[in-house]
């Protein structure tokens, strides 16, 4: 996701884009850019770094105008550098585009264009839609971006500025959120309502599929369904606080809802259905190498490390190949011992974690390709890892990471598709992993319709505990690991995660009527096991939070509090089971009044050793 902003009216059109992009900065901070048309030419300027770069670059260099566009990026092809940065233009200059969304079928688009005469100069995906402009323009502007919007497969939030009408600003959406201000005698059109209200609160919400013709004074949309449909203008309420939250109390909220839409990026154009595998472009040349490797290890810090925990799970049981899982900063020091048949995986939201990055460092030392999943382009460890798979989960401002762990599990349940497709799964086991992966993000929107209200009662029931235990068993133990993590972060509350078979061999100990247990207890293949251990905890008086699997009537009885999950495959359980462990730590945190987003003694990216 990132921030774009275009102006057209009677104000200083690079006064307003340069502010917009200052209150668009939360959305995407890699590198910043602005298009104006002066002078009977489109003026750019673009530089990688945030947007008080682009700021002090231009501050007073850029010309009289009052029509532009302009971009803060947060990358998803192509590092973040000057060449990549938004606005985009067309080989001869006469369409410039900024862009937020990802564009699947890039590749096929710019071999098309380039066969034409096309010359690229960015790695980015988004470079391809002015050139298809160009491609069809041929004197009607609007036909020629519908024609170009018809070739593009995936997502788009797009405002479009052409010589050839210098009178208008053309906007389109398609799954990236964008929205209209109009003000007097102008219109500003954005990603959200964080660079609009301080100029009007008069809105108009653009939905999937529409295309807008903005003038100075007037605005025409057309839908590709309805055809010509009448502007439905809204009045804004909110703080700007609110808006840049989405309108939740904090980042870290906002960014548990934004789960499901964060799965389908992770997934976008990953899955083919056809051959009932998983696609992973950025790590094509590694397969064989995963495939045949006599080890794979994963190494990562903190949450992380627990999807990579999640990751060996999925990888041995689907594809049988080894898996070994290191913290990073003991992987480090410890002098490991790596086979010219090892390959390695450092898995890193933010692509800057100091022990992370020293245990790469160790890995390419010792000879053994290291293969990343990360989440921020261009990042250190993805630039410095051999090839890499990204996430797609947009900036992670909180503190606690949700949505990319979420979308972290997912990639890893994308690679293990792949291998075990590629050592033993068959067509159907493949497109029956494929169809329940597509569940997933419709499964989770539905979950945060109906959790909430029951795990507000829990963590006002328990807020006030002094220490928590997380069971879980087979893939539902890094997720009681993780569920440990959240609560010990935010709410300060001692929380330990364990094997819920491990009870037996000393935690349980510790079990009395002060103690809540967290167990997550779905119905997979080690569930009557997991039973047993909530017996033995409710032989304690211990106070037993199950999680489990919706319809499970039993269990909610031999429990004092049950939050059910939706069935799918066992190894997809994480996806499912770690929400409401999100939110529980998160109420918790938030009725202890605490700093959610920004927890005492963390930071987000941890630089340093
Ligand atoms: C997770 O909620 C924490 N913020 C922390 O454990 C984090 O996962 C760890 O520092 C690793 O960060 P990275 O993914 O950016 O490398
Ligand atoms: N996919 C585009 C790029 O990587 C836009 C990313 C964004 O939404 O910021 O440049």
């Amino acid at each position: 996701m990132c921030g774009i902003i275009g102006y057209i009216g009677k104000g200083e059109a690079a006064e307003v884009l340069i502010n917009g992009l200052f209150r668009l900065e939360y959305r995407g901070y890699d590198s910043a850019g602005i298009a104006l048309i002066a002078d009977g030419d489109i003026f750019v300027r673009k530089v990688a770094g945030k947007v008080k770069e682009l700021a002090q670059m231009t501050s007073g260099q850029l010309p009289h105008s009052h029509i532009g566009i302009a971009h803060t990026r947060w990358a998803t092809h192509g590092v973040p550098n000057d060449i990549n940065a938004h606005p985009h233009i067309d080989c001869r200059g006469r369409f410039a585009i900024v862009h937020n969304g990802i564009i699947e079928n890039c590749r096929t688009l710019k071999r098309f264009l380039e066969e034409k005469g096309h010359k690229f100069i960015s790695d980015t995906d988004s470079e391809v839609i002015p050139h298809l402009i160009e491609e069809f323009y041929n004197g009607d502007l609007i036909a020629a971006v519908k024609k170009a919007l018809n070739q593009i497969e995936g997502t788009y939030g797009l405002a479009i500025i052409s010589l050839a009408n210098p009178d208008r600003i053309i906007a389109a959406r398609m799954g990236s959120p964008l929205v209209i201000g109009k003000g007097r005698e102008e219109y500003i059109v954005a990603s959200d309502l964080a660079a609009i209200i301080s100029y009007t609160d008069q809105v108009i919400y653009l939905k999937d599929g529409e295309i807008a013709e903005i003038r100075k004074d007037s605005i025409r949309i057309e839908s590709r369904e309805l055809g010509l449909v009448t502007p439905e203008i809204e009045k804004v309420t909110w703080t700007l606080k609110q808006i840049e939250r989405g309108g939740y109390d904090h980042f870290m909220l906002k960014e548990i809802y934004e789960q499901p839409i964060i799965l389908r990026d992770t997934i976008r154009g990953r899955l083919n259905y056809e051959e009932g595998t998983a696609r992973l472009n950025g790590i094509a040349d590694y397969i064989d190498d995963l495939r045949d490797a006599d080890r794979i290890i994963i190494f990562a810090c903190g949450t992380s490390w627990h999807a990579g925990l999640i990751g060996e799970y999925m990888i041995e049981s689907l594809a049988g190949i080894p898996v070994e899982v290191e913290y990073a900063s003991e992987f480090r020091y410890r002098k490991p011992v790596l086979s010219q048949g090892s390959i390695c995986i450092a898995v890193s939201q933010s692509g800057e974690t100091a022990d992370t990055l020293a245990a790469l460092r160790e890995a390419k030392r010792q000879g053994v390709p290291v293969l990343g999943i990360c989440n921020v382009v261009g990042s250190t460890i993805a630039r410095e890892t051999d090839a890499g798979v990204y996430i797609h989960a947009g900036p992670e401002i909180g503190v606690a990471s949700t949505k990319a762990f979420m979308a972290q599990v997912m990639a890893f349940a994308l690679l293990s598709l792949l291998l075990g497709r590629q050592k033993r799964l068959s067509l159907d086991e493949g497109r029956e992993i494929i169809e329940a992966i597509r569940k997933v993000p419709d499964q989770l929107s539905q979950l945060l319709k109906v959790l909430p209200d029951g795990i507000k009662a829990i963590a006002r029931k328990f807020k006030d505990h002094r220490n928590f235990l997380y069971l879980g068993r087979g893939y539902n133990f890094p997720v009681a690991l993780e569920g440990a993590l959240k609560l010990k972060e935010i709410s300060y509350i001692h929380a330990e995660g364990y094997p819920a078979a491990e009870m037996k061999h000393g935690p349980i100990a510790l079990i009395d009527k002060e103690m809540p247990v967290v167990v997550i207890a779905i119905k997979d293949a080690i569930y009557d096991k997991v039973i047993s251990n909530i017996e033995e905890i409710r032989a304690r008086e211990g106070i037993v939070i199950a999680i489990g699997s919706e319809g499970d009537e039993q269990l909610k009885k031999n429990v004092d509090y049950a939050i059910m999950v939706p069935q799918t495959l066992d190894h997809l359980y994480p996806l499912l089971t770690i929400l409401p462990l999100q939110l529980l730590a998160y109420y918790i945190a938030v009725f202890k009044g605490l700093d959610v987003d920004k927890p005492r003694n963390l930071a987000k990216s941890v630089t340093v050793e």
